[in-house]
């Protein structure tokens, strides 16, 4: 049995779901036997985890400040060991860009891409560049801010005259976007327990919302299939990127890999969650299940990586 504070909430757009994931893990905590602690995490987050006496924080936060290793270097600090990944993994992972140029030159595909700081267009006049941008990438083009989760701030342009309105929403999550080449194809997701990749969770639309982007994401409005059917060839490529991108960010635990399948059968990687949600339609916790993991399992297995000495 052990003292456990679970980390949740805080000031990120991805708060409400963080409370969600939040709750549910302390539920499992509580029927695993341990004592738990909820924070939600807010200034005084030194103060109370010194309070707490705690002998290990569960991260169950997601986006700015808890995904992208601000807490992680806290509780490094602190000295209280945590579950998941380290700072450097998750500052990585956060910044999609900086995933991409890294999985670039490790030789892991991902859709090409094109990257700017909001001075480029304010200060160095960017804009004009969109044309030969937009060649050499085609339509429709993928507009994201590069620090964000839960399709936050995604456009897809359609033509050129959608790419200025699309720059402004990204931009108005981070100073930092990514223009990215548009995959048609299949929506994957690949969660990693214990460097183990688990059966992989495909999201199908159910209606034709190809460029409607927000109501993909609607409840009831998408199917997830786990596994996803896949010939085995194209689920044993789909891991090995899966986990060849989790190994390159130096992820530790657990986290999960978003890719699309294109038409070619090609799996290309887009990004990686170092704390995927963990909420009742989570996608790592439906992966769990589908390999005979319950989620008081998942739970306990991520607690134990937490207090294990690193390697
Ligand atoms: N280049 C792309 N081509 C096709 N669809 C994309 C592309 N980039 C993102 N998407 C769609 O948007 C979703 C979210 O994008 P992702 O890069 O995973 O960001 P996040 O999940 O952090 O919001 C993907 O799961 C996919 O459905
Ligand atoms: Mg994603």
């Amino acid at each position: 049995m052990s003292r456990v504070v679970v980390l949740k909430g805080g000031r990120s757009l991805e708060r409400s779901v963080s409370l969600r994931s939040g709750a549910r893990v302390e539920d499992a905590l509580l029927r695993l036997g341990h004592i738990v602690v909820p924070i939600d995490v807010s200034t005084d987050l030194m103060p109370r985890l010194r309070d707490a006496g705690a002998d290990v924080a569960f991260v169950a936060m997601h986006g700015r400040d808890g995904e992208d290793g601000t807490v992680q270097e806290l509780l490094e600090i602190a000295g209280i060991p945590y579950t998941g990944s380290g700072p450097a993994a998750c500052a990585r992972a956060t910044d999609k860009v900086m995933a991409k140029y890294l999985m670039q030159e490790a030789g892991i595909p991902t859709p090409p891409f094109f990257a700017f700081n909001e001075t480029a267009f304010r200060e160095l006049g960017a804009a004009d560049a969109l044309p030969a941008i937009a060649e050499r990438l085609e339509f429709p083009i993928v507009v994201k801010p590069s620090s964000q989760g839960s399709a936050l701030g995604i456009k897809f342009a359609r033509n050129p005259a959608d790419v200025p309105a699309a720059l402004v929403a990204a931009f108005s999550y981070d100073s930092k976007v990514l223009l990215e080449r548009h995959v048609a194809g299949r929506d994957l997701a690949v969660s990693i327990l214990d460097g183990e990749a688990l059966p992989i969770v495909e999201a199908v639309p159910r209606d034709d919302a190809f460029y409607d982007f927000e109501a993909r994401y609607e409840i009831g409005r998408t199917d997830f299939v786990c596994p996803a059917d896949l010939p085995p060839e194209v689920t044993a490529r789909t891991h090995e990127l899966a986990l060849a991108t989790y190994e390159l960010l130096g992820c530790r635990g657990f986290a999960r890999v978003d890719l699309m399948l294109g038409p070619d059968a090609e799996p290309t990687v887009l990004e990686a969650n170092p704390i995927p949600g963990l909420t009742d339609t989570s996608l790592l916790p439906q992966a769990a299940e589908a390999a005979g993991i319950s989620f008081d399992a998942l739970v306990a297995r991520m607690l134990e990586l937490a207090l294990e000495p690193a390697t």
